[in-house]
C-alpha cells in the first residue's frame, strides 16, 4: 500500500525553511531569468516530492478503479484510497471516517450541501441563510441560487474597515427563520481569521447548523472539528499541498444521513432496478461514479507532509513572515493594504495610489515573482472596500523573508518607473 511505502511515519521535522524548500522541486524555477519567488499561496500551493511521487507510485505500482474489483491492484488501490480517507479524518479528528466525503474542492462541496439542503426539510420558502460580506464566491453564488430554487432569503454579516466581522450584527441576523449559517474561517482577499468557534456557538443556540469554509485553513493552522462542533467543515486539496481536483466535505453523520444524494450513479447505492433504487451509507452516498482516486491518496500523502511538522512552528514562522512584511510594504508611500483585523493569517492584499493592481503583478513577474491580482473571486468584499481589485501576496511555510525583500525591492522599482 502507497503510504507505508513512500513514507516513513512522520517523526516532527525541526522546522528548517532551507531544508523545507528543498521538499518543493518547483521552487528551484527560473522564471524570467530571476528564481521563482512564489507569493500566490492563497490561490494555490506547490507540491513536495512526496505528494508527486506518491501520485506516481499509484500510477506505477496500483492503478485500479476502487470498490469494485476482486483483484490485486483493485483492492490495493481501494486501501490506499481508503487509509487516505482516514488520514483526513485524523487530520481534523472527525468522529468517524464516513463523515468524510471527497469531492472535487471546497467550491463542490459547499454546492452538495446547499443543493441537498434545498431538496428536503431543510431550507424553503420564507428561510433565511447567512453568509457574510468576506466571502469568496463559492460561499455566495451556491447559496444564492438556492435561495432562487426555494425562495428563501440571503443575509449578510457586515464588516468593519479592518476587515472583521461585526458580531453584533450577526446577533441581530440570526433568528427562527435561520435555517444556516455558512461563514469563512480565514478570508482569501483579506486575511482576516474569523473567531468561528463564537460564529458556531451562537448559531447553535438557534439550533442553526454550521458549514465552515476551511478552503484557506488547513494549509495554516490545525482543526478540530468535533472541539469547533461544526456541522459541515469543506476544503481543497490543492491549496494544502495537495493536488488539483480534490477536496473534502466533513459533515456530521447526523446531518449527511438526513441529506438525500448530490449525484445518481455508479458506487453509491445499494440496488438498482427500473422502479426504484436503494442507496448506499456514507461515506457512498455522497460518492457517485469513479472518485478522484489518485487526488484523494495525493492528499493523504499531503496531510501526512504537513503532519511531520509541529503546526506551532508553522504557526509562527508565518505570523513573522507576515509581521516582517506588513512592516515593509507599509514603508512604501501609497500603499495601502485592504484587510487589517488583528487576527490574520499570512495573506496581504494591498493598492498603490495611482497603479491599478494588473500593472503591479505584471511587472513583478518580470522580476520571477508570482502574486495575485484582481478581485480574488471576492466582488462584494472589494466593493466594501472601495476599490474593483487588490495586489494580493500570500505566504506558506517555504517562503522566506528574503522573498519578501524581493517583492518589496520589486514594489519601490515599479513606484519610481510609474512616477
Ligand atoms: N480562491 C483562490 C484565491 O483566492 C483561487 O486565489
Amino acid at each position: 500500500m502507497l503510504s507505508e511505502k513512500i513514507i516513513q511515519k512522520p517523526a516532527k521535522r525541526k522546522f528548517d525553511v532551507n531544508e523545507i524548500r528543498k521538499d518543493f522541486p518547483i521552487l528551484n524555477l527560473q522564471i524570467n531569468g530571476k528564481p521563482l519567488c512564489y507569493l500566490d499561496n492563497a490561490a494555490t500551493t506547490h507540491k513536495p516530492d512526496i505528494v508527486i511521487e506518491g501520485t506516481k507510485h499509484y500510477y506505477t505500482h496500483e492503478n485500479a478503479n476502487i470498490h469494485r474489483g476482486l483483484h490485486f491492484l483493485s483492492e490495493a488501490a481501494t486501501q490506499s484510497y481508503e487509509n487516505a480517507r482516514l488520514k483526513v479524518k485524523e487530520y481534523i479528528n472527525a468522529m468517524s471516517s464516513s463523515e468524510i466525503i471527497f469531492v472535487r474542492g471546497a467550491t463542490e462541496a459547499i454546492n452538495l450541501v446547499a443543493a441537498t439542503m434545498g431538496n428536503g426539510k431543510f431550507i424553503g420558502e420564507g428561510d433565511e441563510i447567512i453568509v457574510s460580506n468576506m466571502e469568496h464566491h463559492a460561499n455566495i453564488v451556491p447559496w444564492q441560487m438556492l435561495c432562487e430554487r426555494v425562495g428563501a432569503k440571503l443575509k449578510v454579516i457586515p464588516i468593519n474597515d479592518n476587515g472583521e466581522l461585526i458580531l453584533e450584527e450577526y446577533d441581530k441576523l440570526l433568528n427562527e427563520k435561520t435555517k444556516m449559517v455558512s461563514i469563512v474561517h480565514i478570508s482569501n482577499s483579506l486575511g482576516t481569521i474569523n473567531p468561528i468557534k463564537e460564529i458556531i456557538d451562537r448559531a447553535h443556540k438557534f439550533n442553526v447548523p454550521v458549514l465552515i469554509d476551511g478552503a484557506q485553513t488547513v494549509q495554516h493552522s490545525r482543526v478540530d472539528v468535533q472541539d469547533l462542533d461544526c456541522d459541515f467543515f469543506v476544503f481543497s486539496g490543492h491549496k494544502v499541498f495537495g493536488p488539483t481536483g480534490i477536496g473534502v466535505l466533513y459533515g456530521k453523520t447526523s446531518y449527511l444521513n438526513q441529506l438525500p444524494p448530490y449525484q445518481g450513479g455508479g458506487d453509491m447505492i445499494r440496488t438498482v432496478s427500473f422502479d426504484q433504487t436503494t442507496f448506499d451509507g456514507l461515506p457512498n452516498k455522497f460518492e457517485a461514479g469513479t472518485p478522484n482516486i489518485v487526488g484523494g491518496i495525493g492528499l493523504g500523502v499531503a496531510l501526512l507532509y504537513i503532519n511531520s511538522f509541529d503546526i506551532n512552528d508553522i504557526i509562527e514562522y508565518e505570523t513573522k513572515l507576515l509581521e516582517y512584511a506588513t512592516e515593509k510594504l507599509l514603508s512604501i508611500n501609497g500603499l495601502k493594504i485592504i484587510g487589517t483585523a488583528k487576527e490574520k493569517a499570512s495573506v496581504i492584499s494591498f493598492v498603490i495610489d495611482g497603479i491599478h493592481s494588473y500593472d503591479i503583478g505584471t511587472m513583478l513577474d518580470t522580476y520571477g515573482i508570482a502574486i495575485r491580482t484582481g478581485h480574488h473571486c471576492s466582488q462584494p468584499t472589494m466593493k466594501r472596500f472601495g476599490v474593483s481589485a487588490t495586489a494580493r501576496a500570500s505566504f506558506v511555510l517555504y517562503n522566506t523573508f528574503e522573498e519578501i525583500d524581493r517583492l518589496y525591492n520589486g514594489l519601490l522599482k515599479i513606484k519610481k518607473m510609474m512616477a
